[in-house]
């Protein structure tokens, strides 16, 4: 917060706030929300249990969330949101930074000025009859000198339980913000006031959305919607799109990136930073469980979907979540593909979306071989299985505590962040990309970052099925231009490495490719664990590989193949390059350099020269 935050120019209503909150300016700032919002009342959120039970007894009554059956699922809920209401509304998503050019052509843009003129009259009187909520959170454990600590406030009490489980949020915070201390301010509401003795709706939310960013000044505010990213502040709107503006002026870098520590047979510990465009399986890499045949692997979870990275005295990358739950997609989440999911789902979770079973538990599609013979589904309608609809909307969520899951690291809350010793970039592609490559260089792994695509899956729009690009999987998250993404990327590597820093290597993987028929050609999930493996001996200089355009890839004997039949012909094809595909993949390339324009690092375009020639290909 470089500037008094916006709106400066109303006049501050008079709040009452506990003596544990001292901040003048955080004080002004709400009296102002006050005047501009007209909220019924003001909640100084403490984050404990009683306020917590609190709320959820409000919002059962309301019809927000129900109960799950306390003999099954302890301590547990489910919402169900308005039908128009299940997803990011990336076109509704706005980088405001002074120019155009700033936000680039991958964001939406609206000058500030002219947001800030919509905004005031959005939010003006939009909280009538209902409570204002001041939910101060930390991203990043409290105190640490990497995180970063915002203040939402929300007409939502869906989203103060939410991001009591996300983030590090209530009282404590008030302790290290002190009297003066920095915070980010992210603006929400739903949209909806309420009349003198109108009746409420269980998911209230407004058509008209806004999910607008001002990097220059720190600030988010968010209109309409009141599910996941777009409300949620500290998630996608902070901890990445500000954040990545933050990591450009600062030198540092904020991913959408899940980060796990790997230990090898012989007891060597390994950090991993892995970033994969929305529902591409973060949480279940995050958690993954090497098969047993692999004896001595193991993973833990330090982050399921966020790293920030910072230049540590150690001369490596550190890496901090600065989360602290897991906001993750429900549907295809079953004790096959991710136990440690499901075992951290164990009690003290809140489902969004998912159908409700007759016994007061949840369900969802994938979580058991068989469906339930009949249940409620996510729009309240009775379900049977072969009613021709979902259970679950594809984008269903749980929201769970980091603490809860099996594999959590130890480090997880390590201030000081874990090393990195490798980068994995990952999309979801039918055919074209290799199973994994290794990049020699880190500008090699910066292009193929830059480049990577990624069929789209549900939890942007819904639709599903068309490649992408989608640049290192921040398309929807870069707060600024993607060209001067790129270059920053390249130039802090140069600078570290010049400064003697150890960088990560950096790996490319894709666990989708299909065969003819479009069946999967690689068992994923645990399995993924055989290229980690891999990527573990590149790291100690043992494991084997052939260099092609690309990178490194592994010759069939140079993963670990015990007890899983797999045959060197379809491992071929999982590492094949297919020259025509490769023609219409750097076409892809091309498009997206032209789209970016000037600013693509002219190192990029010299990379896609050397990647043509090499393939053979113009
Ligand atoms: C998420 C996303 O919710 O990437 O993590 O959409
Ligand atoms: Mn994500």
């Amino acid at each position: 917060m470089t500037t008094t935050p916006f709106p400066a120019d109303l006049p501050a209503a008079t709040v009452v706030a506990p003596d544990w909150v001292r901040h003048a300016e955080l004080l002004a700032w709400v009296g102002r929300i006050v005047t501009l919002t007209q909220p019924a009342s003001v909640v100084w959120c403490d984050g404990g249990e009683e306020e917590n039970t609190r709320l959820c007894a409000d919002m059962v009554k309301a019809g927000t969330i129900r109960p799950l059956n306390p003999a099954l699922r302890p301590n547990s809920f489910l919402a169900c949101s308005d039908p128009a209401d299940v997803a990011r509304v990336e076109d509704r998503t706005f980088i405001c930074a002074a120019t155009r050019d700033l936000a680039g052509p991958t964001n939406n843009w609206i000058a500030p000025d002219e947001m800030r003129t919509t905004l005031r009259r959005l939010f003006s009187g939009c909280m009538r009859g209902r409570t204002l909520y001041v939910v101060a959170f930390s991203m990043g454990p409290l105190g640490s000198p990497i995180a970063q600590i915002g203040v939402e406030l929300t007409d939502s009490p869906y989203v103060v339980t939410n991001m009591r489980l996300m983030t590090r949020m209530g009282r404590k915070v008030y302790d290290v913000l002190g009297t003066n201390g920095t915070f980010v301010p992210c603006m929400h509401s739903v949209g909806k006031p309420l009349a003198e003795g109108q009746a409420d709706v269980p998911w209230p939310c407004n058509p008209e959305r806004y999910i607008a960013h001002f990097p220059e000044t720190r600030e988010i505010w968010s209109f309409g919607s009141g599910y996941g990213g777009n409300a949620l502040l500290g998630k996608k709107c902070l901890a990445l799109r500000i954040a990545s503006a933050m990591g450009r002026d600062e030198g540092w870098f904020a991913e959408h990136m899940l980060i796990l520590a790997v230990t090898s047979p012989e007891g060597r510990r390994y950090h991993v930073g892995a970033a994969f465009p929305s529902a591409c399986g973060k949480t279940n890499f995050a958690m993954l469980i090497p098969p047993k045949s692999l004896a001595g692997w193991t993973i833990s979870t330090i982050g399921d979907d966020i790293a920030w990275i910072k230049p540590g005295p150690d001369g490596r990358l550190r890496a901090i979540n600065p989360e602290a739950g897991f906001f993750g997609v429900a549907p295809g989440t079953s004790m096959r593909t991710n136990e440690n999911a499901i075992r951290t789902l164990a009690a003290n979770v809140l489902f969004t979306n998912v159908g409700y079973t007759p016994e007061g538990d949840v369900w969802w599609e994938g979580l058991t071989a068989n469906a339930p013979p009949e249940l409620v589904d996510w729009t309240g309608q009775a379900w049977t299985p072969g009613c021709g609809r979902k259970a679950a909307h594809p984008n269903a969520r749980f929201t769970a505590p980091a603490s809860q899951c099996p594999s959590i690291d130890p480090a997880w809350e390590d201030p000081a962040g874990v090393p990195l010793d490798a980068m994995i970039f990952g999309g979801r592609r039918a055919s074209t990309t290799p199973l994994v490559t290794e990049a020699r260089s880190w500008e090699e792994g910066v292009y193929h970052a830059a480049t990577l695509g990624s069929e789209t899956t549900a939890a942007a729009t819904g639709a599903q099925g068309v490649v992408r690009r989608d640049p290192f999987a921040m398309l929807p998250f870069c707060g600024y231009h993607m060209g001067d993404y790129f270059q920053h990327w390249l130039s802090t590597g140069t600078r570290l490495a010049e400064a003697g820093y150890q960088l990560p290597k950096m790996f490319v993987v894709n666990w989708f490719r299909t065969d003819e028929q479009g069946r999967f050609l690689w068992p994923g999930y645990s399995d993924n664990m055989r290229v980690l493996a891999w990527i573990v001996r590149r790291l100690e200089g043992t494991g084997g590989g052939v260099s092609h355009a690309l990178g490194v890839s592994p010759r069939f004997d140079d993963l670990d193949w015990t007890g899983l039949e797999l045959s060197a012909e379809t491992f071929g094809r999982l590492v094949s390059l297919d020259k025509s595909a490769w023609t219409a993949e750097l076409a892809a390339h091309d498009l997206l350099f032209d789209q970016l324009g000037a600013r693509v690092p002219a190192r990029l375009r010299s990379l896609r020269a050397e990647l043509g020639a090499a393939l053979g290909v113009e």
